[in-house]
């Protein structure tokens, strides 16, 4: 393993991130005509990556751009990004983008090849202390469009969402359309209601997270009530506890909703609980059990 923990892929080759540039033609550039992942490592070893991959089929799909490599030829180049760069427990970001025209048009032409880039990120591993501590958040109105299933690189109307955020002083935000409940900036929503795991369908209101599917998978397998079913802005204000979940955050603990307490104002046992059974899951992912 390399001490330079800045390889990255970029259209076949594995090159210092300095010198991985890309054409100003390209069309994630000029459009945001790209998809992306985001695949958690835990002792090098990656998390669901089938699952990650079949989303990424679904966006590219949704897209109607065909996927450049088939599953197993995208693990290796995985592995061999990650054996390029140092580290243990990280992510692996991937973004395809329909590739470099000779024009600025936005109609689609299947002759050119896309452009392939992946990195490793570094992802600080959630200290429990920090993560108990619980992040506060505001509620917005989403006014994204009708196709946020697709795990696309547009992501300006996150980052102003995020940066609404940011002006009210609090971490993150839960988006509210039409006063049902669709995700957070960049992760999936639960609420718990007398000892109940809630949280909204999926739609293509929101993402299919795959740190969502993973705790609906740990809450069922414990016994913990669980259901996928819509969820309207008020219930927020009476629920004991709200999460939010993605790859890097994990499972994140709402102690404040727009200034008030949410339950008892700390992060509550049924989180304790499944944040638990999470770690249980990625210390056996590290020890590949
Ligand atoms: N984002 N919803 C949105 C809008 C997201 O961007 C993400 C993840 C999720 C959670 O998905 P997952 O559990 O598969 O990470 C939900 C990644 C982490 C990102 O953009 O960095």
């Amino acid at each position: 393993m390399s001490s330079n923990p800045n390889i990255v892929y970029l259209n076949g080759q594995y090159l210092p991130v300095e010198k991985a540039t890309i054409s100003v033609m390209d069309r994630g550039f000029l459009f945001g005509d790209g998809v992306y992942e985001v695949i958690p490592v835990f002792g090098n070893k990656m998390l669901r990556l089938g699952e990650h991959l079949s989303r990424l089929q679904n966006s590219l799909n949704r897209i109607s751009c065909v996927n450049p490599h088939d599953d197993k030829e995208w693990e290796a180049i995985f592995s061999d990004l990650l054996e390029k760069n140092s580290g243990e427990d990280r992510a692996i970001y991937l973004q395809i983008s329909r590739g470099v025209y000779s024009k600025r048009d936005l109609a689609t032409n299947a002759d050119f090849s896309p452009t392939i880039f992946s990195m490793v990120l570094q992802v600080a591993q959630p200290d429990f202390e920090v993560l108990s501590a619980g992040i506060s958040v505001i509620t917005v109105e989403d006014f994204r469009w009708n196709a946020c299933d697709i795990k696309s690189t547009s992501l300006i109307a996150n980052v102003m969402l995020k940066q609404q955020a940011a002006d009210a002083n609090v971490e993150d935000a839960v988006l509210i359309k039409n006063g049902i409940v669709t995700e957070g900036t960049a992760s999936n929503v639960f609420i718990v209601k007398d000892d109940v795991l809630l949280t909204p369908p999926t739609s293509r209101q929101l993402l299919p997270g795959i740190t969502r599917d993973l705790v609906i998978e740990i809450a069922k397998n414990n016994a913990i009530l669980i259901e996928e079913r819509e969820i309207r802005e008020a219930e927020l204000y009476s629920a004991d506890e709200i999460w939010m979940t993605s790859s890097t955050r994990e499972v994140a603990p709402v102690i404040n909703l727009n200034g008030e307490a949410v339950g008892s104002g700390v992060a509550g046992n049924m989180w304790k609980r499944v944040m638990d059974l999470y770690q249980e899951y990625k210390q056996q992912l590290r020890r590949g059990t």
